[in-house]
């Protein structure tokens, strides 16, 4: 029996955040620089790569894994890679392989990710209004991203709305979104901005809206009822009871969850992050490269592991950022 990957804060690391590229076909503000340099297409592990890296993990008992990027359908030919991750599904190794997606390819690939086993998704959209959505991919078209979530659902896929609480952005659509959701049936979460990317002239603090003030405000329409369950992420969710629905928030700024972290993040590079909100990071590719048995891959992520911070450092509560990190979110997915 092989040892489960244990942190030196006691923590079990079971769910691995992968990022298949560091492309996207958006660049929403909070995320990306317009001007982004991608990485040239060598430097990537490809997808053989990929798939002997996040078995060597599943077989360290990793059950979770979430795909992303970057947008990880726009990866060529990435639907081999899901489909390989398959047979650890159907051993029962792994318990659930999902993905965080932009939605713009969702159209194209949603029948083929449910044969892979892939059941739920999570979509990134900030904003239901065409003009704003525009705005803040900078050049994306609302319209294609909502064909992609029609297809998932039809597909059989359960929907899970992410949105970035962004102050001054979707404060007016705390209400319509909800409503918006919940006639699609779908679960949405709300996600506090953290201070990452280098931000040239934004200010994280212009833009950051607590989920203590978001909550309240939704107390006053609709009667919340704390949930006691979790999907293995960080959000915490409540019913709202007039419409049944389920709300979850990811709170990183007003209630830290670093003491129950259960994940780390692998690069598109092979690179481990053993937290999104610190430096700490391990190469993984030396040692997948570096011989064609296993045994050094493992023992260089059982180091890493060992490695693993106690949290984040991400602060606003002295009305200026703390913990900044110039990393962009797409770079360890989120
Ligand atoms: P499920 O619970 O399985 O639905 O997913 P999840 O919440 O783990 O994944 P998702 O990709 O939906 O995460 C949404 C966002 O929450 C991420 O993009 C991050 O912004 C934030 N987030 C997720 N995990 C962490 C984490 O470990 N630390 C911090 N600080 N933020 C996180
Ligand atoms: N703070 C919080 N969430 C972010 N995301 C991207 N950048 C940030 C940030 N600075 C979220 C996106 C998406 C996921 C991949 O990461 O909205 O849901
Ligand atoms: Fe885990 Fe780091 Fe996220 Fe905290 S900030 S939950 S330690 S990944």
């Amino acid at each position: 029996m092989t040892a489960p990957l244990i942190d030196p804060f006691h923590r079990a690391v079971s769910y691995l955040r992968v990022s298949v590229t560091d492309r996207c076909d958006f660049r929403c503000v909070y995320c990306m620089a317009e001007n982004m340099t991608f990485l040239p297409k060598k430097e990537l592990l490809t997808l053989e790569e990929l798939d002997r890296m996040c078995s060597t993990f599943v077989r360290l008992g990793v059950q979770k894994l979430r795909i992303t990027g970057g947008e990880p359908l726009v990866r060529r030919d990435i639907m081999t890679f899901f489909r390989g991750m398959t047979r650890h599904l159907e051993s029962g190794d792994l318990k659930e392989l999902t993905l965080t997606t932009n939605g713009s390819q969702l159209e194209r690939f949603a029948d083929e990710l449910y044969d892979c086993g892939v059941r739920r998704v999570n979509v990134s959209l900030d904003t239901i209004d065409e003009n704003k959505f525009a705005d803040i991919t900078r050049w994306g078209r609302l319209p294609q991203v909502l064909r992609g979530i029609d297809a998932a659902q039809k597909a059989g896929l359960r929907i899970k709305i992410n949105a970035v609480a962004l102050k001054g952005f979707n404060e007016d659509e705390l209400f319509t979104m909800a409503e918006w959701c919940a006639e699609r049936d779908m679960d949405m979460t709300w996600i506090e901005v953290m201070p990452m990317g280098d931000l040239g002239n934004e200010d994280r603090l212009d833009q950051y809206w607590s989920l203590e003030d978001l909550r309240a405000r939704l107390a006053e329409r609709y009667t919340l009822t704390d949930l006691e369950e979790r999907t293995g992420g960080p959000a915490r969710y409540v019913r709202l009871e007039e419409t049944g629905q389920k709300i979850g928030f990811i709170t990183p700024m007003t209630h830290n969850f670093c003491e129950s972290c259960n994940r780390v993040r692998l690069t598109c590079t092979g690179q481990l992050f053993m937290c999104l909100g610190q430096e700490d990071m391990a190469d993984l590719r030396a040692p997948l490269r570096g011989s064609e048995s296993d045994a050094a891959l493992e023992e260089a992520i059982r180091a890493a592991i060992a490695l693993k911070p106690k949290g984040h450092d991400f602060d606003y509560s002295r009305q200026k950022v703390d913990g900044q990190m110039s990393r962009h979110m797409s770079h360890t997915g989120g």
